[in-house]
């Protein structure tokens, strides 16, 4: 097999200036999360792409800056720090499987005593939120230093209005953190667990900003702008793995499909993507189709690998 070639920048520009324009339609379709009241107060045409190469090239179109709410991205970045403290035995607690079922869906716990099937999943973050209770007093914070120092945006926070209206509106996730207590899968009380849940999901960063957080992704585990090694070249592979089999929440088949990489959405609208030894990439529109996966982030992921024939296959 050839190896994939280095893109252009400047034709990645250029292409990437193409799908600004091709999307546009699709931001009039989608409907922004409604479930959490501050997500459904968002613009809905709004649409950002950031693109980092392994090589330092930085490509953005459309809103590449703007900050939006992360939600569920938070996941791969607390999963990042849980592999790192903790090791394997986390794997006794999440399973490493896709689920079939929604991101909040409760009926899997009780079948399978309480062993979230992985750690995109709501019932799978809380379980990883609680490993890192384990290993810092907090574990707000924890993550707001990851993403700080990843990003390179030491000014990053957390949005208080969308914690407390995660809170408030936080039913299935208070159920799910409960029932994990019951089977003792958390270690710590349920609010702890749940308060540094609602606030990993507040994140607000930018396109140019999570492209670059997810950077090592791409690059075996090593941060190319610092030399940082944040993962090992296996923990980098196990990451890769589980976002293209179970990032996407239960559309995950049809994302591999039409993208062909490995990538972790959020509610929010945006979507981070991985080509490993190549580069890391975020596309960001709030309009969500049904899985609850962006429609026009979605659209623009596959039109980029589309277009320049590079996927991981
Ligand atoms: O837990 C929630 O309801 C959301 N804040 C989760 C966010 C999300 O993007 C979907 N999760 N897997």
């Amino acid at each position: 097999m050839q190896p994939t070639p280095r893109l252009d920048p400047d034709k990645l520009q250029h292409l990437v200036d193409d799908i600004v324009d091709e999307v546009q339609p699709l931001l009039e379709q989608g409907e922004v999360a409604a479930y959490i009241p501050e997500l459904a107060r968002v613009n809905p045409r709004q649409f950002g792409i950031a693109i980092c190469t392994v090589d330092g090239a930085i490509i953005t179109g459309g809103a590449a800056t703007t900050p939006f709410s992360i939600q569920s991205i938070s996941k791969v970045f607390a999963l990042t720090l849980a592999m790192h403290l903790e090791g394997e035995p986390l794997w006794q607690r999440i399973g490493r499987e896709p689920s079939g079922t929604p991101f909040n869906s409760l009926v899997q716990l009780e079948h399978e005593n309480g062993i979230p099937r992985n750690p995109f999943i709501n019932a799978g973050a809380l379980v990883v939120t609680d490993v890192l209770l384990s290993h810092g007093a907090s574990a707000r914070q924890l993550l707001l230093d990851f993403v700080r120092e990843r990003s390179g945006n030491s000014e990053l926070s957390y949005n208080e209005r969308v914690a407390q209206s995660e809170a408030e509106c936080g039913h299935r996730n208070r159920a799910l953190a409960h029932f994990l207590k019951s089977f003792g899968n958390l270690q710590h009380d349920a609010d702890s667990v749940l308060d540094a849940y609602f606030y990993h999901c507040a994140l607000e960063m930018s396109c140019t900003e999570l492209a670059r957080c997810a950077l090592f992704l791409a690059n075996a585990g090593l941060d190319p702008y610092d030399q940082a090694r944040v993962t090992t070249a296996n923990q980098t592979k196990y990451i890769n793995s589980l976002l293209l089999t179970c990032g996407t929440y239960d559309a995950v088949g049809d994302f591999a499909y039409r993208v062909g990489l490995p990538g972790k959405s959020g509610v929010g609208g945006g979507i981070v993507a991985i080509m490993p030894g190549h580069f890391s990439i975020c596309a960001w529109a709030p309009g969500l189709n049904r899985n609850g996966n962006s429609l026009a982030a979605t659209a623009a992921l596959d039109l980029l690998t589309t277009r320049t024939g590079i996927s991981i296959f």
